[in-house]
């Protein structure tokens, strides 16, 4: 008998998504009021002309011969990663041979702790985006995880840990509680990072969001980060990518002296056939004038959900997190809730879809999610006000 994996029994989080499911069919089969969908995290506006325009012709040039691109280089075309670090990392802060194009920051966040030996620690924020723990459970590193506690004294920015760790994942501006982590923050983790000769991996899949001129607007902004950390950015977000996948990692040839860059090219080589022409061409456009032009007022149209949304709050007196940084707000639930009951009160009162924090792991628990990737905020604070 073929043996499964036996890290899968190791998932114990509550999978939230089959449980919101079964909820709002019970209520839709005894209401017709449409639901305010604030849970899930992805884009709800449609794609930018300039990025549609430029999968428009990449296909037309590839029903030509001259055209016709077949398999492209698995650490992407120079034409997208030229254009990445002239736009994203101006002054020559990263080269683009330090950048590896991929389908998602989701692939890449997962796929790179396959660098890194079993016996590494990982440091793991929680509440954060699941798939750094849920894989590294699957991997087989359970003994080896070591979660940092992003509180609410602390504005859920993960402190500095008094033990060592190998490899920490950072999260910011953060899902799912929308707090960015401000210059001395990332100062802090650098520093510890050099001390402990550790690796920073950095989620950085919000940053089109930041608009506060103390957030830095990459780790490589923070002297000798070169050193010791890795970005993982994405179109997802700031370009309304979802759909079409295309994201990068910027592996500094500063790192371990180049050992993790030639390790990541290894595997890429192995592992990835690269990401399409046409989507990458789709990318380079978002990245022109005019596709930066377009895809910076949809961040502004969803930043400005954000603040409809935080007025509405405010009205009912709730504690919030986030929402200025980030397309997320983390909400406190009012006492004596927990965040199931909290989410049953926006869904059945107000038909508000939101995530309770419980699904982001354990230390969620007390607050919901709401996405601000909407187009109905007014809507939602129209409803939320039937709790006053
Ligand atoms: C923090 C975080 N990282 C990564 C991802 C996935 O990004 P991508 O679409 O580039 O795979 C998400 C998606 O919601 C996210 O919230």
């Amino acid at each position: 008998m073929v043996q499964l994996n036996p890290h899968f029994k190791e998932l114990k989080r509550e999978y939230i998504f089959p449980i919101i499911e079964e909820k709002l069919m019970t209520l839709q089969a005894s209401s017709l009021v449409p639901i305010v969908n604030l849970g899930i995290g992805d884009v709800a506006l449609p794609l930018a002309k300039t990025v549609a325009e430029a999968i428009a012709k990449s296909a037309d040039e590839m029903t030509s011969f001259e055209g016709m691109h077949g398999y492209g280089p698995s650490e992407g075309y120079l034409f997208l990663r030229e254009a990445i670090a002239k736009v994203s990392y101006p002054l020559n802060l990263i080269s683009p041979s330090e950048i590896f194009i991929s389908e998602g920051i989701n692939q890449d966040c997962t796929q790179l702790i396959e660098l890194f030996d079993l016996s590494v620690k990982i440091g793991i924020p929680s509440p954060t985006y699941p798939a750094y723990l849920d894989n590294a459970l699957l991997a087989g590193r359970k003994e080896h995880i070591h979660l940092i506690p992003c509180l609410e004294e602390n504005g859920f920015i993960p402190q500095i840990p008094d033990i060592h760790l190998d490899v920490i994942y950072l999260c910011t501006p953060s899902n799912p509680a929308g707090v960015a982590m401000n210059r001395d923050a990332l100062t802090a983790w650098v520093e510890y990072a050099k001390k402990e000769k550790a690796i920073l991996l950095i989620d950085h899949a919000y940053e089109a969001f930041i608009s506060s001129s103390d957030i830095p607007r990459s780790i490589y902004d923070i002297p000798g980060a070169k050193e010791v950390a890795i970005e993982m950015r994405s179109f997802s977000k700031a370009a309304g990518f979802t759909g079409l996948r295309c994201a990068y990692s910027v592996i500094p040839c500063e790192l371990m002296d180049g050992k993790i860059h030639a390790l990541w090219k290894k595997r890429q080589s192995i592992k990835s056939n690269g990401v399409s022409y046409i989507t990458q061409r789709a990318a380079e456009s978002a990245l022109s004038p005019q596709g930066l032009l377009e895809t910076r007022a949809q961040i502004q149209h969803y930043l400005s959900q954000a603040k409809i949304l935080m007025s509405g709050l405010d009205q009912l007196n709730l504690t919030y997190f986030g929402g200025v940084n980030a397309p997320y707000i983390w909400v406190k639930v009012p006492s004596g809730k927990t965040s199931w009951e909290f989410f049953d009160t926006l869904l059945n009162s107000c038909h508000i879809l939101s995530i309770p924090g419980s699904g982001f792991g354990a230390h969620g628990e007390g607050f919901i999610r709401l996405s601000t990737f909407t187009t109905q905020a007014n809507l939602a604070v129209e409803r939320l006000c039937l709790l006053k």
